[in-house]
């Protein structure tokens, strides 16, 4: 007994130990952690449950008979976040570079299939030098099985992405489909084709940071969410990202106590929006008053700025933030805020996750450089993403609402359930001057007479009440008063009931 119980310690200690010393250290020296440090980093101490440390690859080809390394590079099991159950795979840079082998493949398959049987995330830490090169076809046919599963658990349990060293060719599309990806910056990067192919193919010169680095997908592509400074950081914030979420789209969301009492009065945002219309103010400021204790965590903040997207709490339960945000491109709606918001709220409304939508938008951004790169198309999406909605929807709006972007921003006419406006609120086709401009063209000439038109039609329309006339609007509430008028909306709508028509799936505007 004794025998074997050293055995299976020896076992143990041969998986533990990866790729060897040398390599740990190489990986320490890169400022990047282990494997296995990071799922300690992750999960709830003590938590972890190991799977399939003793698999081994089948491969015999190029002398692979004689390396072989107990667990085959990727790290496997689940455990706990916070007391709730999480699967997770991590790769192991130190075993033939984390290349995924058909075993490897199979591993990640594994957890990925009961995690979606049981309703819990999924969390990849992705270090991976692609295919395992000794393996050929059947590393590629490993890939497949994971896409595959990506696109099935897709909407079912969330998929996190942690990219914490190379991730390029083909191995980008499994955490492309994932619904969020996290990077390290100066540590991690992700490319379809590497530095040396565009060299060769386009002549452009590029290191691996600025083609396919943290700072570069978070800020440029938008393929990535947050950029973190190193392991530690990511893996705290993921901890802390991870108690916004439902475990999978059969359950809500997870409920967290909280002392910020829900009739928060905030004099402050009675003078957030400044009296000259053009001015900005920022919108995070009254994300943040509003939710509890301050606490937001935002998703893609170095992106498309204008809108604001990412997740608090209200009376300990959980929201999605959607947000123009008047201090970058006035908040106009463009493609890339389009894109953004859309996806975000694709993702909240899969895991019955209520959204919040603030509003001071003066329409979409006018050009040739969003004509042409299809504003029509990707604006649809955050039209359609608000229309297919069945969340709970409450709608603030706290300065201009204007036109097409109007009916986008989760109004009332988009099934918006609760649809409030601060007093200042325009709720218009357009804003007055330019309304006067075209409807009273003959007197351009006539800067009295036009001034006269103007400040008539801004009396007029320039308000939330024509709006609030007809319904469209619920109420027009203090913003003071914002956080206890949205709480109560979405305790109203906790039990909410919505479905859309039966279809075998729809057709939004990729
Ligand atoms: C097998 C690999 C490997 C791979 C790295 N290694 N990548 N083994 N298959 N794909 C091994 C190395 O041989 C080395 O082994 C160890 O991992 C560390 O690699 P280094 O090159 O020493 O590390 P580093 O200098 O940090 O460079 C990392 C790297 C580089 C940039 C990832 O290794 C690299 O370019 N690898 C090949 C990448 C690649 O072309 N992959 C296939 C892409 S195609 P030792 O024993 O020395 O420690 C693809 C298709 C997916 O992935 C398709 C999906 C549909």
């Amino acid at each position: 007994m004794n025998d074997m119980i050293r055995q299976l310690e020896e076992r143990r200690d041969q998986a533990r130990a990866g790729g060897g010393e040398r390599r740990v250290q190489a990986q320490h020296a890169k400022g990047k952690l282990s494997a296995r440090e990071r799922i300690e980093l992750l999960l709830d101490d003590g938590s972890f449950e190991e799977w399939d440390m003793f698999v081994e690859h089948r491969c015999s080809d190029f002398g692979m008979t004689e390396q072989k390394v107990p667990g085959d590079g990727v790290v496997t099991g689940w455990g706990t976040v916070n007391g709730r159950l999480v699967f997770v795979f991590s790769q192991d840079f130190t075993v033939f570079g984390g290349s995924l082998s058909e075993a490897h493949a199979e591993k990640i398959c594994k957890i990925m299939d009961r995690a979606m049987q049981v309703g819990a995330p999924v969390i990849g830490i992705n270090d991976s030098g692609g295919a395992r090169i000794q393996e050929g076809v059947a590393s590629l046919a490993g890939y497949a099985e994971v896409f595959q599963r990506n696109v099935m658990a897709s909407g079912v349990v969330p998929q996190i992405s942690v990219i914490m060293g190379p991730c390029a060719g083909g191995a980008v599309y499994s955490p492309a489909m994932t619904d969020f990806i996290f990077m390290v910056k100066d540590s991690s990067y992700m490319f379809v084709t590497g530095p040396d192919v565009v060299k060769t193919v386009t002549h452009e010169m590029v290191t691996h940071e600025e083609l396919g680095g943290a700072v570069t997908h978070t800020t440029r592509s938008g393929v990535a969410d947050v950029a973190f400074e190193n392991d530690v950081e990511a893996l705290a914030e993921i901890r802390r990202f991870l108690d916004f979420l439902p475990s999978s789209n059969r359950e809500k969301s997870p409920t967290w106590h909280t002392d910020d009492p829900i009739d928060r009065a905030e004099p402050s945002l009675d003078t957030l929006v400044p009296a000259n219309p053009n001015k900005p103010y920022d919108m995070k400021e009254l994300i943040e008053k509003v939710v509890d204790e301050g606490d937001f965590f935002e998703i893609q903040p170095g992106y498309a700025g204008n809108i604001v997207t990412g997740f608090g709490r209200m009376e300990g339960h959980p929201i999605g933030i959607v947000a123009n945000q008047p201090m970058v491109l006035a908040g106009c709606l463009d493609i890339d805020a389009s894109k953004k918001a859309a996806r975000f709220v694709r993702f909240c409304d899969c895991f019955n996750i209520p959204i919040v939508t603030f509003v001071d938008v003066p329409g979409f951004l006018p050009g040739t450089s969003q004509e042409h790169g299809g504003i029509i198309k990707h604006g649809a999406k955050l039209l359609y993403a608000f229309a297919e909605a069945t969340v709970p929807k409450v709608t603030v709006i706290t300065r201009k609402s204007y036109g097409g972007a109007y009916v986008v921003m989760s109004s009332k006419h988009l099934r918006g359930d609760v649809s409030y406006a601060w007093p200042g609120a325009e709720v218009a086709v357009m804003g007055s001057k330019g309304a006067v401009e075209i409807i009273f063209r003959s007197e351009l000439g006539d800067p009295d007479k036009i001034e006269a038109r103007t400040e008539q039609y801004r009396e007029q329309f320039a308000n939330p009440f024509s709006a609030a006339r007809r319904g469209f609007i619920d109420d027009v509430i203090m913003p003071h008063s914002t956080r206890r008028r949205i709480g109560n909306a979405l305790r109203m709508l906790r039990d909410k009931e919505l479905t859309n028509p039966w279809k075998k799936h729809d057709n939004i505007p990729l």
